[in-house]
């Protein structure tokens, strides 16, 4: 039976779609990955301007139109409805639909509802699948609002709620790496693990983002979502079988095991101001930036130390730390082992294993060695991997996988509403916090790892691992 694989892309003169969706498209077709007969959509606010898909490969340009969709318009939907039946050759065919909103979030409950109203999100003979792109909500409030009405018309499977991290191989490996490594897996609990840090850092400043970001900031941004997620994957307990539902069950759990915060001990955020950099380069201050008040106290850097209240990870501090104008763009989870009760020399470091999710990809164990002509001295070294030494086919984009997923209904990648839900329970006493000025916002020069104090985190343990854009490297000064 012939089928048409339909995509249609909300906002499809954004941003999003130039940057990601098209180029995740090419690449796909290029690797002849993408379902035959596949037809792209794009919706836009305005009258149709010219070279809308030019970016698109020549194939999957004959096969697009455009349709003007206002997004609160019931008579554009009608005629969309239309358009997407059109395509349908014999009645025999199948048609899958992919809902893409590559919107602002604001726009997606007029959208979303106008699918429902239009009965677009039937499955009669193709699947109906629905596609949207962080924030979910600003608050548990209106997280729950938009699930409800997610919900008024699709079923959880029919869903996806992209956190484009998930997409990123590296971050797919975490769970690759501890299960099928018993060398990592029998040690992955409290007794052998004496603290974890994940960092996430970026060197660009926030550009002109400032409009959206001032009212989210750094726990809204990047922890809510991306950092939660990565905590899950890490701190996660083995999950019945592999598949969606029980993967994303035992990420839940970890969430749910959160400890309440201690908001004064525990948590730093920071703002970058107006600074030099080490070869005089000027920088100027977030405040300064397009779109943010100018007396802001936005964080654009935050961290803080959680632990997770179950019988693994009993009393073992995660550190979590993410930040704008840092010193270089990484994003790496830094395992830190106990030490061995080791009799030939009371000078060693404890072992580390480090996941470096970007850039320089890869993994990498510290670990000690006799030094050579010494009988009582201990050196520590690298045992290194980096995934650029395997192939070009390395080189995946989140979105490319995402994608695929959706068209082949596999949910793994994507947030599940109570994921999100619970993530907004963990996150919303912070920010109301933060409204009544109960939280401390420190400046940071540009080019630094944050605000001095975000060391005091640690109190008894060591420091944050201060990376740089080579996996083996590290250092409060590295090469740029
Ligand atoms: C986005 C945030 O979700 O993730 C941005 O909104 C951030 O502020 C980006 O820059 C970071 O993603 P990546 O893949 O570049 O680490």
């Amino acid at each position: 039976m012939k089928s048409h694989n339909i995509i249609v892309i909300f906002g499809v003169t954004g941003d999003l779609a130039k940057r990601k969706l098209f180029p995740a498209l090419n690449a796909l077709d290029n690797r002849d990955e993408l379902p035959s007969d596949t037809v792209v959509i794009g919706c836009g606010r305005g009258e149709k301007k010219k070279n809308i898909f030019e970016t698109l490969d020549k194939k999957l340009r004959e096969n697009s139109t455009y349709l003007r969709v206002q997004t609160s318009n019931m008579n554009h939907f009608l005629k969309l409805k239309e358009k997407i039946c059109s395509i349908k050759k014999s009645d025999k065919s199948i048609l899958n639909i992919t809902f893409y909103l590559s919107t602002p979030p604001s726009s997606y409950k007029d959208i979303i509802s106008n699918i429902i109203k239009s009965d677009l999100n039937k499955e009669n003979s193709g699947y109906s699948r629905i596609v949207i792109e962080k924030p979910f909500g600003q608050n548990l409030e209106t997280a729950k609002k938009l699930n409800k009405l997610l919900k008024s018309g699709f079923n959880e499977s029919q869903i996806y709620r992209i956190d484009h991290y998930l997409g990123k191989e590296t971050v797919q490996n975490i769970l690759v790496s501890r299960y099928s490594n018993l060398i990592f897996n029998a040690l992955w609990s409290k007794d052998y693990i004496s603290y974890v840090e994940i960092t996430a850092a970026e060197s660009i400043g926030i550009g002109s983002r400032g409009g959206y970001y001032d009212k989210s900031g750094a726990l809204k941004d990047m922890f809510q979502n991306h950092l939660l997620e990565l905590l899950c994957l890490i701190a996660m307990e083995d999950p019945k079988e592999n598949n969606p539902e029980s993967i994303r069950d035992e990420k839940i759990k970890v969430l749910k095991s959160i400890r309440d915060i201690n908001f004064d001990q525990h948590i730093v955020r920071g703002q970058y101001v107006e600074s030099r950099g080490r070869n005089g380069e000027e920088y100027d201050s977030y405040r300064s930036s397009e779109g943010v008040e100018n007396n802001s106290k936005t964080e654009t850097f935050l961290a803080c130390k959680l632990f997770l209240d179950n019988k693994r990870w009993k009393d073992i501090p995660f550190f979590i730390r993410t930040g704008k104008r840092m010193p270089t763009k990484v994003t790496e989870i830094v395992v830190n082992f106990k030490k061995n009760k080791n009799i030939f020399s009371s000078i060693d470091e404890s072992n580390m294993l480090i996941f470096r999710l970007q850039p320089d990809e890869g993994l990498l164990v510290k670990f000690n060695l006799k030094k050579p002509g010494k009988k009582k001295e201990i050196i520590n070294k690298n045992l290194e991997f980096h995934y650029k030494n395997l192939s070009n086919k390395f080189n995946i984009n989140s979105y490319e996988t995402l994608i695929m997923d959706v068209f082949n209904g596999d949910t793994l990648l994507f947030s599940r509403s109570d994921f999100v839900e619970m993530a907004w329970k963990i996150v919303d006493p912070i920010s109301s916090a933060i409204k009544r000025n109960k939280l401390k916002l420190f400046s940071y020069k540009s080019g630094t790892w944050g605000p001095k104090n975000a060391n005091d985190v640690f109190r008894n343990h060591n420091t944050w691992r201060y990376p740089c854009k080579n996996l083996v490297n590290d250092g409060e000064e590295c090469e740029l």
